[in-house]
């Protein structure tokens, strides 16, 4: 059972980038804490993370056929990229979507998620627990 987990643009940059909303702990820190949950859940899993929206979408074309289920934070991608949504859709792997701020209490052009239609559920404000939940989620709906 194989879940990929996609992060977008300046995900990277987490333990530098706006502590008060994103919280001091590192990318380094989250890929660590997503391989404990997955060990702990007893799936598999992978990383991916990339600042370019292209480089997103060859990664979930390669996923077609290898991958069960998906775990994706588009960071700002969410609110704008249509390709995204596009690609998730031509793979047709169960998805869920990953915020680690409260995206629902900030600004207006946050609030607008084109991957949200497609995906299985939608997890925001849990910090990098919402990555185990989303893992936890693709588990309870057998899709990995
Ligand atoms: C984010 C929320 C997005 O609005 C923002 O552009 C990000 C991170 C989050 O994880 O809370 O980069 O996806």
């Amino acid at each position: 059972m194989k879940i990929l987990v996609i992060n977008g643009p300046n995900i990277n940059m987490l333990g530098i980038r706006e502590k008060n909303i994103y919280g001091s702990e590192t990318y380094e820190d989250l890929l660590r804490f997503c391989k404990d949950a997955a060990d702990e859940l007893g799936v598999e899993v992978s990383f991916f993370q990339s600042n370019h929206e292209g480089a997103l979408v060859d990664t979930i074309q390669e996923a077609y056929g290898k991958i069960d289920g998906i775990v994706i934070n588009p960071a700002a991608y969410t609110h704008t990229s249509v390709a995204i949504l596009d690609a998730l859709k031509a793979v047709s792997i169960p998805t869920v979507e990953v915020h680690i701020s409260d995206v629902p209490s900030r600004e207006d052009f946050r609030q607008i998620s084109y991957i949200r239609p497609y995906c299985i559920r939608t997890i925001t404000g849990m910090g990098f627990e919402g990555y185990k939940e989303a893992m936890k989620e693709l588990l309870k709906k057998g899709c990995a």
